[in-house]
């Protein structure tokens, strides 16, 4: 009997404890999130959904300047996809399926910076992104099939976009695409591409550039054909990433014959360097006038503040006065002299 009992004790502590297990499982799961968070970083308020498995974006709260959407399965950026959140100035939209962009897809993200569309399948990009007039930082790689449009892509030039950094490595590309001149841009990624030709002037249109990297991108290229980029990189200098420096440290490369620099080079150059020139001085307008402002602002703001502090001080002045009656000292010894008389 007390061994039965014993017996039926154990198996429901065991049943509970298998209970227990599988709920902790559950839980765990359930503590997976499943809804996208927010945050600060950099300073800036954001929405983290990465890597929830999400076809479609989610009504988020308005006001975010940062959307990490990266790790889901987004495939189609509509017009009306993001256009409620006109506040984004970092977005991250790798490694979705993104096959089809709208030509209006970010037309209402004006403030936008940071676009990261990398690792997805994009087929054609809408020209208006090369339009977007705050967009510093554009990130492409690892899209297998853009170079199926990219090589006609019809851009307007020059460009509005202000590039600094673009990334349009790992895209199947045999030729760099021609977006003319790029003043401000300082780094420019095209490695993992089969080009079957790197053309100086690319890079005469990129005035500012610093570094650009190549890796496994030249080796299909005859050395002598790369003899002037090279030189002109040599020249600037620009540094540029190679995995491998040894066909350009050969004796093979140092008998190509030095080519010499054709005129359209020092014409996109110096196009690009006025460029340059002309958006550092709309630059130092700007911060002139907006200190001159500010300064302005503040004084115009002290000077209402000091009105509204003596307004106050005048009215508190004047209810104090109607509260407590006029003192005339003599009517009052008068009153009390009347007050006395009539005691007494
Ligand atoms: C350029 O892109 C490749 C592939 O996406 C990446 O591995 C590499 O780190 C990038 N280069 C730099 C200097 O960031
Ligand atoms: C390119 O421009 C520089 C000065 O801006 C000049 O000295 C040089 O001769 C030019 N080269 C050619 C080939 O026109």
């Amino acid at each position: 009997m007390y061994r039965s009992r014993c017996s039926v004790t154990l198996t429901l502590l065991l049943a509970l404890w298998v209970r227990a297990k599988d709920l902790t499982d559950i839980e765990a799961l359930a503590s997976t999130p499943t809804r996208c968070h927010y945050m600060y970083a950099y300073d800036m308020y954001g929405a983290h959904c990465a890597g929830l498995r999400l076809s479609k974006i989610p009504s988020l709260r308005g006001g975010i300047e940062i959307l990490d959407f990266s790790d889901n399965r987004l495939q189609e950026i509509q017009s009306d996809t993001l256009s409620s959140y006109t506040s984004i100035k970092l977005l991250y939209l790798s490694e979705n399926q993104i096959y089809s962009i709208d030509k209006d897809a970010f037309a209402y993200l004006t403030n936008l910076e940071t676009l990261d569309l990398s690792k997805n399948v994009i087929l054609e990009l809408p020209e208006s992104i090369f339009q977007m007039r705050s967009l510093r930082i554009l990130y492409l790689g690892g899209n297998p099939l853009l170079h199926l449009k990219l090589d006609n892509l019809d851009i307007k030039k020059p460009i509005k976009a202000p590039l600094e950094i673009l990334d349009l490595s790992d895209c199947k590309l045999k030729s760099l695409p021609d977006f003319g001149i790029l003043p401000q841009m300082s780094f420019y990624n095209i490695s993992y591409n089969p080009l079957t030709s790197l053309d100086a002037r690319t890079f005469s249109s990129m005035c500012k550039l610093s570094n650009v990297d190549l890796t496994e991108s030249i080796d299909k290229i005859s050395l002598c054909d790369l003899k002037m980029t090279i030189s002109w990189f040599r020249e600037q200098p620009v540094h540029f990433q190679l995995k491998d420096y040894s066909r350009l440290n050969s004796r093979e490369f140092e008998a190509c014959p030095e080519p010499e620099i054709p005129q359209s080079l020092n014409i996109s150059y110096h196009q690009c360097r006025s460029a340059y020139t002309e958006i550092q001085k709309v630059k130092t307008y700007r911060r002139t006038w907006f200190t001159i402002a500010g300064g302005l602002a503040g004084f115009l703001i002290g000077f209402v503040l000091l009105l509204y502090i003596m307004h106050r001080h005048n009215v508190a002045q004047t209810k104090k006065l109607k509260k407590t009656p006029p003192k005339s000292t003599s009517g009052d010894t008068n009153a009390t002299a009347i007050l006395l008389n009539d005691l007494s």
